[in-house]
């Protein structure tokens, strides 16, 4: 692996879980093997969970860590090539990017998108342009399209409390939200989920397909009854439109995860990526019950971020 990005850039999936389960069980197993090796994490957004579980993966592993939050800390960056810099920007992130691969041997970063310009947005313009011009490897805390280590934790996760001797049914359920959030969350679990080994089926209100590529071999069922129906693993999460990109086309009324609707589930278990707006996406009484994995799912975040940079320190020797 010498980036990751994506699941794409996972040669074999269960294998890297294993190897998240095994840290789970040993997390200072290999406590020196990132001696004298720092990493430096760039937060151009916002983080709680990937902030601080990254940071403890990498000390389990014996790195250093630096992190910046750019938009706060740093001068304004310039991403336009050929760019005549006579406005607010202050510094081009060719300059930036390969200044900080300078200080650093990972490069973890965090770019939401600006969920204004679709082909912007799906392009990774500000990842792709920190893995051309930092020379190093680059870890995605989160791009404008995919969250891949949340959606390796969610996947140790599933694998840890899966039901004996079969395949786990796990639905991916919109939920109701205020404001107008990115896709990438949902992109990637349901790209994880279609390379896993599971009946995976996904359920919103119409309009809010996700781009067709992230749900090759995904169930789509818009009636979310239906959809739950004997689900193992329900996966709450709200995302804005795609094809009505960025927009919140409803209230969606009755789409919140309620105990009620768990009655038709097989006593289904509850993920949230975090951080949950309670009693809109989910209720009290789920976050609060036995049926909730939240917590669990957001210690994973740990072992999956250790898992994924013991990978990339022991590809770049
Ligand atoms: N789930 C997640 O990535 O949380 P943070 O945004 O707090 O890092």
């Amino acid at each position: 692996m010498k980036n990751y990005t994506s699941v794409h850039d996972v040669a074999d999936v269960a294998a890297l879980v294993n190897e998240a389960l095994e840290l789970k069980k040993s997390p200072l197993a290999h406590k020196d093997l990132g001696a004298g090796k720092t990493l430096g994490l760039i937060f151009l957004n916002p983080s709680l969970r990937t902030r601080l579980s990254t940071q403890k993966a990498a000390l389990n592993l014996g790195m250093n860590v630096m992190v910046m939050n750019l938009d706060k800390e740093g001068w304004a960056l310039e991403t336009q090539e050929g760019a005549v810099m006579n406005g607010t920007t202050v510094e081009h992130i060719k300059e930036a990017a390969a200044v900080m691969g300078q200080y650093c041997d990972i490069l973890g970063l965090r770019s939401f998108p600006k969920l204004q310009n679709k082909e912007e947005d799906y392009s990774e313009d500000i990842l792709n342009k920190f893995i051309k011009y930092t020379g190093i490897p680059i870890l995605s805390l989160e791009s404008a399209t995919r969250h891949p280590l949340q959606s390796l934790a969610d996947l140790v996760t599933i694998t840890e409390h899966k039901p004996a001797g079969r395949r786990p049914k796990v639905v991916l359920t919109w939920a109701p939200h205020v404001k107008a959030l990115p896709q990438a969350v949902p992109n990637s679990f349901a790209e994880w989920m279609c390379a896993a080994d599971v009946d995976f089926v996904i359920t919103h209100p119409e309009g809010y397909e996700l781009e067709s590529s992230f749900t090759e071999g995904a169930t789509i069922e818009y009636d979310q009854e239906k959809a739950l129906q004997d689900a193992d693993f329900i996966y709450v999460k709200n995302w804005s439109s795609y094809q009505e990109y960025g927009k919140v086309l409803s209230d969606g009324e009755g789409w919140m995860m309620t105990n009620e609707k768990l009655s038709n589930t097989n006593n289904a278990k509850v993920m949230h990526c975090l951080p949950v707006r309670r009693g809109l996406e989910l209720s009290d009484e789920i976050l609060d019950g036995p049926n909730s994995l939240v917590i669990q799912e957001a210690g994973n975040r740990v072992f999956a971020a250790q898992a994924v940079l013991k990978q990339l320190l022991e590809n770049s020797k």
